[in-house]
């Protein structure tokens, strides 16, 4: 048994895709705990960068995380903290170098198994939104409800450097088109849980679509799968 007993909401897709906002959004409307699985793999590669340990190095990779202690508390309404040996490591973790380097950490299989049964722990009781890449193929098999987002490479990289843009750092959107190329490459030719959506999830494509609209369609599929007082 791997889903949890009271409801498991996985929410796959590339970066871009609006998944965050969405999870979060859908977590408190239906009154569901929020798990960032991305999180944990970033706190894991910020355990490797702290530790200087090359990311072409998955044996050494593999025992820094090993011994690396991850946790995720939640602090209501759809958002958590992260801690990295128990220093509150949220900030850090969505730095460029953390991003730039999560893609090398989260594909050595030591970092995933032991990030796997950290997120199965989660969703022992309540209902919870699980936020990855792999939740409905892998973590979760028997989810109640999988959705699958996606969007055109160019309308998440259009987002990214939108966010970017109105939290004042620096941008340049062909950077990022890039960045954002790179990322869905090396997530879905992976080895170990690639990205893809698993064969009974709900794909949606919010490239041309609003938040509201979005949130809408999955507040819908919930209601249908889970019972409609959610
Ligand atoms: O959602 P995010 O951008 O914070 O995720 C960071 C990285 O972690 C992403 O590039 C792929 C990896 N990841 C993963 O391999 N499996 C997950 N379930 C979640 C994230």
């Amino acid at each position: 048994m791997t889903g949890g007993s009271g409801g498991v909401i996985a929410i796959d897709g590339p970066a871009g895709t609006g998944k965050s906002t969405l999870s979060k959004l859908l977590a408190d409307k239906v009154g569901a705990h929020y798990l960032d699985t991305g999180a944990m793999y970033r706190a894991a590669t910020l355990a490797v960068l702290n530790a200087e340990v090359a990311l072409d190095d998955p044996a050494s990779i593999g025992r820094v995380v090993g011994t690396a202690n991850i946790e995720l508390v939640p602090t209501g309404g759809g958002r958590s903290r992260v801690y990295l040996d128990g220093a509150d490591v949220s900030g850090p973790i969505r730095t460029d170098v953390v991003t730039n380097a999560v893609s090398a950490v989260s594909a050595v299989p030591e970092v995933r198994t032991k990030l796997v049964a950290l997120q199965r722990q989660h969703a022992q009781q309540e209902v919870v939104v699980v936020e990855g890449r792999d939740i409905g193929t892998v973590v979760f098999p028997d989810a109640e409800v999988k959705i699958f987002l996606t969007a055109s490479p160019e309308a998440r990289a259009q987002r990214r450097h939108r966010q970017n843009v109105e939290s004042g750092r620096d941008s340049d959107y062909d950077t990022v088109l890039a960045s954002v190329n790179r990322r869905d490459h090396l997530d879905s030719t992976r080895a170990v849980s690639p990205l893809r959506a698993a064969d009974d999830a709900v794909v949606v494509d919010t490239s041309d679509l609003t938040i509201d609209e979005v949130l809408a369609r999955l507040r819908d599929l919930v209601a249908e799968r889970i019972g409609a007082q959610r």
